[in-house]
């Protein structure tokens, strides 16, 4: 336990596993080669979590909480620490990430890289397509929700936090997206296409509550800053009987004021620059054998 430099991960940890956990860390530590980086990822996908898959106790979800919080978890529901080994639970992760279809040419044609949303490191009208999850105001608050994560990236979390965007401020808020989506419009080709889902946010205020729809907020921002068009709002509705519906072309988005006691979705906003060509009634075959998992 020598590598040990945070008491808080025996909350989630036995020592056996920890252990384990400690002494690949330091053995990963500087390095970045390829395989290398891979399996730090694949070891943040099994870090904690709710299932046998990870190595922690069993948690809620796959945040990190807080020590305190787990330790009470851990106490009312009389869970114990799991002996685990890294290596097949390591197996298993990569096993299941490679499920996914994934095309021939990816391997050659693949750059990861990493960098703030509001400034890409893509030359201007390069991307064919931006897919995009961005941050739903501060639903999550995210440096937090990792740090274990980030302790066994040796990232400090002050660090992840500064380089986030995290507020509960609408105008902020709409700021930020301002310029996430300059920034998109210039790396983007002409005539293509970006997508971006984003969960509808529940905000407590002091006399009601109130349901912001993001997607609908990033629309308008779109269409009022930007030379994008707004193609549509495909709406997540998750419930099988209530098939997801598509909202084309409508001139105006309804959002916030929107205080009524509803559930909180995810939606998928389009947004095109140029003409590019689009079918609003795509005939995806779901069982052709490019989307299924291999
Ligand atoms: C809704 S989550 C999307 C998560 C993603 N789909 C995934 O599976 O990991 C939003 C993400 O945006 C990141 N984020 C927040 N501010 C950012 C910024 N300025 N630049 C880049 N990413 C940011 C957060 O760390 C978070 O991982």
């Amino acid at each position: 336990m020598r590598l040990l430099d945070n008491d808080d991960l025996q909350v989630f940890y036995s020592d056996y596993t920890l252990d384990q956990i400690l002494r690949l860390r330091e053995v990963l530590y500087d390095d970045d080669s390829p395989k290398a980086m891979y399996l730090k990822a694949v070891m943040c996908g099994i870090l904690h979590g709710p299932s046998q898959m990870f190595l922690s106790l069993q948690t809620k979800d796959t945040y990190s909480g807080t020590a305190n919080y787990v330790r009470e978890y851990a106490e009312e529901h009389d869970l114990e620490l799991p002996e685990r080994d890294i290596r097949p639970k390591a197996i298993q992760k990569h096993e299941l990430a490679q499920e996914d279809f994934i095309p021939p040419w990816v391997n050659s044609q693949t750059k990861i890289t990493q960098s703030n949303a509001t400034d890409l490191p893509f030359e201007s009208e390069t991307a064919d397509l931006i897919v995009t999850s961005p941050p739903y105001m501060q639903t999550l608050n995210y440096d937090w929700n990792n740090w274990i994560r980030l302790w066994w990236l040796n990232t400090p979390r002050e660090d992840e936090r500064d380089n986030l965007v995290s507020t509960q401020d609408t105008d902020k808020y709409r700021e930020f997206m301002r310029e996430c989506l300059w920034e998109m419009y210039n790396v983007l080709a002409p005539d293509s296409v970006a997508v971006l889902i984003v969960g509808d946010v529940r905000k407590h205020l002091s006399n009601r509550k109130q349901i912001l729809n993001t997607a609908a907020i990033i629309a308008e921002e779109a269409q009022q800053y930007t030379d994008f068009d707004v193609h549509g709002i495909i709406d997540d509705a998750y419930d099988v009987d209530n098939r997801s519906y598509v909202v084309f072309n409508r001139l105006k988005y309804d959002h916030d004021e929107d205080d009524e006691e509803r559930e909180t979705i995810d939606r998928c906003l389009i947004l095109k620059k140029g003409s590019p060509e689009m079918s609003t009634e795509p005939e995806i075959d779901w069982e052709k054998e490019l989307y299924k998992s291999a």
